[in-house]
């Protein structure tokens, strides 16, 4: 870990502008999708690399998933890993004890969730004393809670009904002084929350819900802010409208696609999960073999999702589902063939996704710079780092903004 201080002032731009060169110079190398393209068009250009890749187990693979950047590939991957490396360092916020809470703060929190809480909450270190926390797309309103524990009033704004009506009922059994409101931020009538007394707090607010935030908490005057953004990619546009004047000048175009590149680390799924999703994800694409064999077209065809019961049935009767009615599926396919070609095909998927790898955690601090960017035009102080250790949550980026 590093003892520096988390990115601001003039580093943002800087570092912003590196990304931006990285992630531009290299496009040909993280958009292709291995998942989709049965041939990645920088397979010619690096044929050591793609055979070392393809030569590789799902296993392998799975054990690279969360740290590509230390993979000892043929070249250019080492360079490339360099590189990525040296953008993704971030130094950390001086982290403060916080006073201790009573165990009934954390009932009914799943443990990682209250890790990241404690770790969010013990990064806050605003010059000024908040006077009126505001937890934004609050659940359950645990992270408001743990931050109101010292009587500051406390309002929590999510839509969901049940959520509020719970957090209401945890917050009143601590007697705190908070108020869960049922609230739809994208709807007009939440400017009324918002006011320059507040100090807005999100922890996993998605694409949309916490730029809307950015926006309405800037123009109400809001002295002090905390984002730990999510979910780039869930944005009602179908491409990525960059907040920032330096990232609107940028030719760096991105779709929801692309976005997802940015959240694709999992690091939080256990072992029955893994087995579902694999086993999932191999007959996707044993059916995506089958598809363009037997409509000798060499296109990936989308195909719907299905609820994880269809992993237990055989084979044959979930690609007939997936075919649905758009391909007749002759009586004489080898379903044992197709099958065992799906799993050969994600262990490739996993290992070429590795390059992508390299790129997945520039392309998200590239988004959080355009965010912190943004918040600097509007006039705040903004601090960039980590508030937790990946392995508690891989979205563990924090903005800290004052003005
Ligand atoms: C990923 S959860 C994070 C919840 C909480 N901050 C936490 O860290 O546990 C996102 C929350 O946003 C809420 N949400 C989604 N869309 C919303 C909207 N348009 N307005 C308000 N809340 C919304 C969801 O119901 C959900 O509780």
């Amino acid at each position: 870990m590093s003892s520096s201080p988390p990115l601001q002032g003039p580093h943002l731009r800087e570092r912003f502008a590196a990304l931006d060169a990285f992630l531009l110079e290299h496009q040909d190398l993280w958009r292709p999708k291995p998942f989709t393209d049965l041939h990645l068009p920088w397979e010619a250009r690096h044929p050591d690399l793609s055979a070392w890749l393809r030569s590789r187990t799902l296993e392998a693979a799975e054990a690279a998933h969360a740290r590509p950047n230390d993979l000892d590939a043929p070249a250019p991957f080492s360079t490339l890993a360099e590189r990525s490396r040296q953008l993704i360092a971030l130094g950390h916020f001086d982290t403060k004890a916080l006073p201790a809470v009573p165990a009934r703060f954390s009932v009914d929190v799943p443990g990682r969730k209250w890790q990241q809480i404690e770790a969010f909450a013990g990064s806050l270190d605003f010059a000024a004393v908040p006077r009126h926390w505001l937890d934004w797309c609050a659940g359950k309103g645990h992270l408001g809670r743990r931050l109101a524990q010292d009587g500051s009033p406390l309002s929590c704004l999510e839509r969901d009904a049940h959520l509020v009506e719970d957090g209401q009922a945890l917050s009143d059994r601590l007697h705190l002084n908070a108020r869960h409101i049922q609230q739809d931020v994208m709807a007009e009538s939440v400017a009324r929350h918002l006011d320059a007394q507040h100090t807005p707090v999100a922890l996993h607010a998605c694409g949309d819900l916490h730029v809307r935030l950015l926006a309405l908490a800037s123009a109400a005057g809001c002295r002090q802010l905390a984002l730990a953004p999510c979910c780039y990619n869930r944005i009602a546009d179908d491409r990525y409208r960059p907040l920032s004047r330096t990232a609107r000048a940028s030719p760096l175009t991105l779709d929801a696609d692309d976005l997802r590149l940015s959240i694709s680390e999992t690091v939080t799924a256990g072992a029955r999960v893994r087995r579902q999703r694999d086993r999932s994800m191999a007959r996707r694409l044993g059916f995506d073999l089958l598809q363009r064999h037997l409509r000798q077209c060499d296109h990936y065809l989308p195909t719907p999702s299905l609820p994880p019961a269809w992993l237990d049935r055989p084979f044959a009767e979930h690609c007939q589902r997936l075919a649905g009615e758009r391909l007749a599926l002759p009586a004489s396919i080898d379903w044992a063939h197709w099958e065992a070609a799906g799993w050969r095909r994600l262990a490739d998927v996993r290992n070429l996704e590795l390059l992508r790898g390299l790129f997945r955690r520039p392309l998200e601090i590239w988004l959080v710079l355009d965010r912190a960017l943004y918040l600097e035009e509007r006039g705040y102080r903004v601090r960039l780092g980590p508030f937790c250790d990946p392995c508690l949550t891989p979205r563990n980026l924090l903005l800290l903004a004052e003005r």
